[in-house]
């Protein structure tokens, strides 16, 4: 099993959408997927939780157990309607939360990696786990980093403000590399919305490359407005355009990323 978080303190630079995107490749391709709504305004969760099922157990209950049980695991995973993709769905309730873990502190930190990365049933039952996290770098952020292998950081390449504070995202993964009970060992620049009319495209993505070459996932994903269809009607792009520049790329990084998995 694998463990990739999606992290940028800046808001809509695609987490949620990649979250979501990759989890259907990988899924099509034959892996068993977990997606961890790690983000309280639970906007992968509204896409991937098939409308008819009620959302009882979800990630609120493992942070507020702080130790949660065997049994719980399996309660809080719930089967989408994409092949081979789970979720651990999450609501706003979940928020307050972090206060607990806060006060709990580092202990609350470690509680992803001991009671979600380190589990049997969910190391026997799945392949890949996604973790989207929300835009900031906050305590339920931190516990992610915590579970997690890898991390892909999307940036918009039209958005200077996105790539700006940029080095600071990275510098604190380095540090979390550091950390000694840190799984991490790699992370990666993903570049989303690319509009290669747009000057400020080629300028930002010319800077990405020459600062972070090796980093940079060779597959952009293009501004395609059938992101957006895809979100309101819960669906993916793959389903709304699935000849698209847009759907397209995300399938060519898709196997960009398995082609670097054992
Ligand atoms: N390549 C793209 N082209 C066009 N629209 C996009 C693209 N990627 C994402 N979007 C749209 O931009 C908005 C923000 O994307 P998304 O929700 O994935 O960002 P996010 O980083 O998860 O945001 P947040 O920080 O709030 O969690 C969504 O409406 C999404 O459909
Ligand atoms: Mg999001």
């Amino acid at each position: 099993m694998i463990s990739f978080t999606l992290l940028n303190n800046k808001g809509g630079t695609g987490k949620t959408t990649a979250t979501i995107h990759l989890a259907v490749v990988f899924g099509n391709k034959g892996k068993r997927v977990l997606v961890i709504d790690n983000d309280t305004q639970a906007n992968t969760s509204n896409a991937l939780m098939p409308l008819d099922v009620p959302i009882k157990k979800c990630l609120y209950d493992i942070f507020l157990d702080k130790e949660p049980t065997e049994e719980l695991i399996p309660q809080v995973i719930y089967k989408t309607n994409y092949k081979n993709v789970s979720i651990i769905p999450n609501i706003e309730e979940t928020s307050a939360l972090e206060v607990n873990m806060a006060l709990d502190f580092p202990n609350g930190i470690y509680i992803l990696q001991e009671s979600l990365f380190k589990n049997k049933y969910i190391n026997d039952n799945f392949d890949i786990i996604l973790i989207d996290c929300a835009p900031n770098l906050g305590l339920f952020t931190t516990a992610a980093l915590m579970m997690c292998q890898r991390v892909i950081v999307p940036v918009l390449a039209t958005s200077a403000n996105s790539v700006r504070g940029f080095q600071k995202i990275i510098e604190l993964i380095q540090e979390f590399e550091q950390e000694e009970r840190s799984v991490i060992d790699s992370y990666n620049i993903l570049i989303n919305g690319v509009d290669r009319r747009k000057s400020i495209c080629k300028v930002i993505i010319k800077n990405l490359k020459e600062t972070f070459d090796s980093i940079v996932f060779k597959s952009f994903i293009p501004t395609d407005s059938g992101f957006e269809t895809a979100e309101m009607n819960k669906q993916t792009i793959f389903a709304i355009k699935p000849w698209s520049n847009g759907a397209k790329l995300f399938r060519a990084l898709g196997q960009e990323i398995l082609g670097t998995i054992k």
